[in-house]
């Protein structure tokens, strides 16, 4: 039984980095006149109502966008994100939240497929509704991580695939490898990025040493580490993103964004950027350096 909603942290720091690292990926792709194509196999409902009170009971977005959305600089790495969840907002304050599928929508051309997967009824129900009218997005309600092997590759040959599970089953920390070495054996040219969180329990540090031993490349990762939590974070002390196959150039863009995220978060936070197959796993301890 699934129980996880999104709603209870949509906007939170988290968030920020994982839809403002998405939006630039899709932005690279929308250059090119050729269409393409994008996998959401954990898509959540699209968006969510900030002012419900799932949203406010938690708050998370207090300590996420808001800053930002308070402290817009139209210079600023984060500005197309902000300028994107603006477009959401037409009476100017902050109520709706964009989750990763509306942003995608709001980047793709009409050429451009959106394919949504979610397995919660709820959230499907919710997902399907809000994506009614767009005649270029399918909504599924099934397994993701069985949809990202079994969809790919894609017939525009170009795209991206989102991971973004709720990792409420401790599993899917063992299981979201095993799925990406198929998904890449099947596209080993195929760009996909993943989300997760950073948890006192480790089990993320599981997955990239599992990543890391498998015969992947180009794994490029980004994390956010609260250096002082607050206590609504229910242990949650950083949010981490995975790109495999990153566009060229593209961990310098990654490296300014992390960090001017992690500069202005109202917790104080560090940021690191690194290639996860320069990691070296430890003789002694099994474990991957400097994570
Ligand atoms: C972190 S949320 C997704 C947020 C969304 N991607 C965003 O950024 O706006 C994870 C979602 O995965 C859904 N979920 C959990 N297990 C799933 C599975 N096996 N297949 C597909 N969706 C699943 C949950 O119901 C939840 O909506």
């Amino acid at each position: 039984m699934l129980s996880y909603q999104h709603i209870y942290h949509a906007g939170n720091f988290a968030d920020v980095q994982k839809h403002a690292v998405l939006m630039k990926l899709l932005r690279v792709l929308a250059q090119k006149p050729q269409s393409f194509a994008y996998l959401d196999t954990h898509a959540g409902r699209g968006t969510y109502d900030l002012s419900t009170d799932e949203a406010q009971k938690t708050g998370e977005f207090r300590h996420g966008i808001l800053p930002f959305w308070k402290n817009r600089d139209a210079q600023a790495p984060l500005a197309d994100y902000l300028e994107t969840v603006a477009s959401f907002n037409a009476d100017g304050a902050l109520k709706n939240y964009p989750g990763s599928a509306a942003i995608a929508r709001a980047i793709m051309r009409p050429a451009d497929r959106l394919l949504l997967v979610e397995k919660h009824p709820g959230e499907y129900a919710e997902l399907q509704k809000n994506f009614a009218a767009a005649k270029n997005a399918e909504t599924v309600q099934a397994d993701g991580f069985q949809y990202l092997v079994d969809k790919v590759p894609f017939a525009e040959r170009r795209g991206l695939v989102l991971v973004d599970p709720s990792y409420e089953i401790k599993s899917e920390y063992a299981e979201l490898p095993k799925q990406l070495v198929r998904a890449l054996k099947k596209w080993p040219q195929g760009q996909f990025m993943v989300w997760y969180p950073l948890l006192a329990a480790g089990g993320h540090e599981n997955m990239l040493l599992a990543l890391r031993k498998t015969d992947i490349t180009n794994m490029l990762v980004s994390e956010i580490a609260l250096t002082a939590p607050p206590q609504d974070t229910f242990g949650m002390y950083g949010s981490g993103v995975m790109i495999v196959n990153p566009p060229f150039g593209f961990e310098e863009t990654l490296r300014a964004l992390t960090q001017y995220i992690a500069d202005r978060l109202a917790a104080k936070s560090t940021a690191s950027v690194f290639w996860l197959d320069n990691r070296k796993i430890s003789p002694e301890t099994g474990r991957l350096s400097r994570i």
